[in-house]
């Protein structure tokens, strides 16, 4: 019989890199309960038409689709949004709006597997749904710079963008909706030539080329220039208004590097307004990604809601946490290897083991029934704080013997004090 694989651009994550994965979760939630976003779990599979309705032809082309055995077309989730959208349409119709949701979990896409890229892979993700106003856009953002932080992140900057800028002047020069999606495909990819190919009409040509040129750190003169150049086109303006808002927010609330950049769309089909990703200096690609999308909800069935949010790419932030060798450990529980000299006294053992969990401690019970020497080996291997050897003498007087496993000391202790004497 030959041995299993996983599928291609799948992994098993074990020992540290299971722990990584479960800090930045852990640091996800932290910061959802911090700003108000309550959790919910939806399936992994959905009605393929729910995940391809809006979100655009590259994530289309790359879900894993299949039918079930009724003959139902479904697909695994390439993201929580679409997911999150029909809760709101749905089982969450009738809550009162803002609704501020958080998920985390898998999500598949079928890219080409590289450093950073997989077709199984993690993602955090928060909405919040039912305002139109930039105090919205300016919240999800703050959320995502709270996650950065709170991972100790360094040197991480938002790059920031407008698609209701780049929509204003297409749609007002008369570009159809479908060319316009294609065109953001191209620009998504920074194929820039392509994508203005695509446009016929030589002054929206240059419209989008005097876009292309704006981007830097300085938002003011960025955001003055997007709008100067936007004069006679006024949603196209009324956007870049609405972005100046948003980065007077952000920028006033907090200490935030943001760049912007006025051609800067991205791959979903659903953005309306503020778009963002966010990186670092050593990574290329993004860590997480977000914005806002006001007609998707509706889209679905559901009452018009506008509604912003964004994910981040856990497997991403693991490696970004890697390349800036960040220290991921928290000040974490005390480790305790518990063992029996010999089988007569593990019932008081397993009790023993038990008054320590229950103060807080962990415990590794010895289930293998080896040699006293042969389990501190182990214990020792797997960097254990501290081993407690339950014999039939100490036990008489009420106390075991506690080893310190880093230095080697070793000294006798009453049982009732024993969970203070590790703790301390
Ligand atoms: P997205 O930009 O497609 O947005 O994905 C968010 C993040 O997931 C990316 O920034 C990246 O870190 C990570 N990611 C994407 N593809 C891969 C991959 N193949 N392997 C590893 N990580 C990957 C969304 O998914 C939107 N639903 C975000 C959103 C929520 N917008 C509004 N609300």
């Amino acid at each position: 019989m030959p041995t299993f694989q996983t599928v291609r651009g799948m992994r098993d994550l074990i020992g540290e890199e299971a722990q990584v994965f479960t800090f930045i979760i852990t640091k996800a939630r932290q910061t959802a309960e911090l700003y108000g976003f309550k959790e919910v779990i939806t399936p992994h599979v959905e009605p393929l038409e729910l995940l391809s309705a809006k979100s655009g032809e590259e994530i289309r082309q790359r879900m894993f689709i299949f039918k079930d055995l009724g003959e139902r077309q479904v697909a695994l989730r390439p993201e929580f949004t679409a997911s999150v959208a029909r809760l709101v349409t749905t089982a969450m119709r009738n809550e009162p709006k803002p609704l501020r949701l958080f998920s985390v979990g898998t999500v598949y896409r079928y890219d080409e597997p590289q450093k950073g890229r997989y077709r199984e892979f993690w993602q955090s993700n928060f909405e919040l749904m039912g305002s139109a106003r930039p105090e919205a856009d300016a919240e999800v953002i703050l959320v995502t710079n709270n996650i950065m932080a709170s991972l100790g992140m360094q040197g991480y900057a938002f790059k920031l963008g407008h698609i209701g800028v780049i929509k204003g002047i297409l749609t007002q020069d008369g570009v159809d909706e479908k060319t316009q999606n294609t065109i953001f495909q191209r620009m998504d990819k920074k194929n820039y030539d392509e994508a203005l190919q695509l446009i016929e009409n030589q002054k929206t040509r240059s419209m989008l080329e005097g876009l292309i040129e704006i981007k830097g750190r300085d938002w003011q003169d960025t955001v003055t220039q997007i709008k100067n150049l936007a004069a006679e086109y006024p949603t196209a303006k009324a956007a870049a208004e609405n972005l100046e808002e948003i980065l007077k927010l952000i920028t006033q609330s907090t200490n935030i590097t943001v760049n912007v950049d006025a051609a800067f769309a991205r791959g979903l089909e659903y953005y309306t307004g503020m778009i963002y990703e966010i990186y670092i200096p050593e990574l290329e690609i993004a860590l997480g990604g977000g914005g806002r999308y006001d007609h998707l909800i509706e889209a679905f069935g559901g009452q018009p809601t506008p509604a912003v949010g964004f994910a981040i790419g856990i497997d991403r932030v693991a490696i970004a946490l890697q390349e800036q060798k960040a220290v991921i450990s928290e000040k974490g529980t005390k480790r305790v290897a518990v063992t029996a000299i010999t089988d007569n006294q593990k019932g008081d053992a397993l009790k023993i083991a038990q008054q320590l969990r229950a103060a807080g401690i962990a415990v590794e019970f010895e289930v293998m029934g080896r040699k006293m020497a042969k389990a501190l080996e182990d214990a020792d291997k797997r960097k254990v704080d501290f081993a407690v050897i339950v014999g039939e003498r100490e036990l008489k007087e009420g106390t075991v013997v506690l080893k310190n496993l880093a230095d080697r000391t070793q000294c006798t202790v009453a049982i009732s004090e024993l969970a203070d004497k590790i703790k301390n």
